[in-house]
């Protein structure tokens, strides 16, 4: 899946988390947008094939976000090396989670990844979005809204990075800085790809009956409409949460199957 869609030309976008497969999704689709795109991940490895398939307009810059000074570090050579900054991608993120039991420091780790640092990250690239009349998107999920079996911290992590969405597109607004989510639903993705054995068919029909679209996202599908909340094609958005789901987010406990007849058997 390509995107025919041209609008970050001239875009240096920061992008925390694009060294797995969701990443290099999002990383290439930004890329075909136009933009270059600065990759801040911990997994200088995992960055490596994109970096390779795209050439000069990716760059790896290995920054753990958790770290202030490492991220401060980060942004400043993005500016100093592209010339500025028109967009951060809050990506990266902790799947750490034992529900009911998860510890104090599993909690703490998970929230500084998922929730704190996408606010860190944003604090330090402020002047600079500022400057440039520029966007930020944050990474949310469909977690963030339901309940899940055996998973506190990734979807409480989640559902307060809708809310602080909310708070940064508030705050930035007078900065000329606008700030949206997407919450994509279940996509193909490193985790996916690792549990199905790389059987994308067999996670498609797992996937089928809790999204409209009876499949799982592809990554350039959520990259899509990343590159599209970036551009100035979206310059009246701010402050929402946008359901790249396939429908997972539409549908009730009913799922897509008529519950009335089922009264009368
Ligand atoms: N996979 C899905 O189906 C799905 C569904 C909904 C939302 N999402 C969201 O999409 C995003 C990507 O998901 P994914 O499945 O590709 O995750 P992933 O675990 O495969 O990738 C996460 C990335 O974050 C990086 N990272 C972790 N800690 C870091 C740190 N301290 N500093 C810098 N980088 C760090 C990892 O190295 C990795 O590259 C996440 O925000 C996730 O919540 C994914």
């Amino acid at each position: 899946m390509t995107l025919a869609f041209s609008g970050l030309t001239e875009h240096t976008i920061l992008l925390s988390g694009g060294s797995t497969l969701l990443g290099h999704g999002v990383v290439r689709t930004l890329h075909t947008a136009g933009a270059r795109v600065a990759i801040a991940d911990i997994d200088a490895e995992g960055a490596k094939p994109i970096i390779d398939e795209l050439g000069p307009r990716v760059r790896f810059y290995p920054t753990d976000i958790t770290d202030d000074g490492q991220v401060a570090a980060t942004v400043a050579a993005v500016v100093a090396e592209c010339g500025g900054l028109q967009g951060l991608v809050n990506m990266a993120c902790s799947y750490s989670d034992e529900g009911a039991d998860s510890t104090r420091a599993q909690w703490l780790q998970a929230l500084d990844v998922n929730l704190v640092s996408a606010a860190i990250v944003t604090q330090h690239a402020r002047r600079h979005l500022r400057a440039a009349g520029g966007a930020v998107v944050n990474f949310t999920s469909i977690s963030s809204k339901v309940a899940q079996t055996g998973r506190w911290v990734y979807p409480a992590s989640k559902a307060a990075l809708v809310q602080l969405t909310r708070s940064m597109a508030m705050d930035l607004a007078g900065d000329g800085i606008r700030v949206n989510s997407v919450s994509p639903g279940w996509t193909w993705s490193t985790i996916m790809d690792q549990r199905g054995g790389g059987d994308r068919a067999m996670i498609d029909n797992l996937a089928a009956p809790f999204h409209l679209t009876h499949r799982v996202g592809d990554p350039a599908e959520v990259g899509s409409v990343v590159a599209f909340l970036l551009s100035s094609a979206t310059t009246v958005v701010t402050g929402a949460d946008w359901a790249v789901d396939g429908g997972y987010s539409a549908m009730g406990p009913e799922q897509a199957v008529p519950a009335a007849p089922q009264t009368t058997e």
